[in-house]
């Protein structure tokens, strides 16, 4: 069984580079994306303070389709360029939205959100597989901090899918 280590009292910094440690444990030799996108979600979900969902949008080769989440059920389809979401996969840019309501086009899956960040996910050899999606109730929940960790522990979750041929 996985135990989450206990987070409480320690700077952003420090926390995110203990998650990027459990994530590297959790996802360690196992290649199924499916079964590491689940834990990732789990993961950080349960690890980090003032979240309502967090979880994958993959990359279909059309328009994203939700993925491993947690949180309450969300949109299941989001065409590129639409949404947050939709913005980051088609820029290929971290999106840091501060009050998503600002935000022309944001998608409103769970009415209790407030601020969001969402990473591409790009392969190393440069295929989209998607984006990691995280919501918070709170304005300005996420800063440059949570977008360097965030975007650490998304190459964590990239290198344990890559494919081995
Ligand atoms: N708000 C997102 C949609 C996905 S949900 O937050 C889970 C967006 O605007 O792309």
């Amino acid at each position: 069984m996985f135990e989450l280590s206990s987070t409480a009292g320690q700077t952003k910094d420090a926390l995110y580079q203990d998650l990027a440690s459990q994530a590297r444990g959790l996802l360690a030799g196992e290649p199924d994306r499916i079964a590491n996108a689940a834990n990732f979600a789990s993961l950080i979900y349960h690890s980090l303070p003032d979240l309502n969902w967090a979880g994958f949008y993959f990359f279909d080769g059309k328009e994203l389709v939700v993925g491993p989440f947690q949180g309450k059920p969300a949109c299941v389809r989001i065409a590129m360029g639409r949404g947050v979401c939709g913005t980051a996969a088609e820029q290929r840019t971290t999106q840091l939205v501060e009050d998503v309501h600002a935000f022309e086009g944001h998608i409103a899956c769970d009415a209790a959100s407030n601020s969001e960040i969402v990473v591409p996910l790009v392969n190393a050899r440069g295929e989209l597989l998607g984006v990691w999606d995280v919501d918070s109730p709170l304005v300005g929940r996420f800063d440059q901090v949570d977008r360097e960790g965030m975007e650490a522990l998304c190459r964590i979750f990239l290198e344990s899918c890559q494919p081995s041929g």
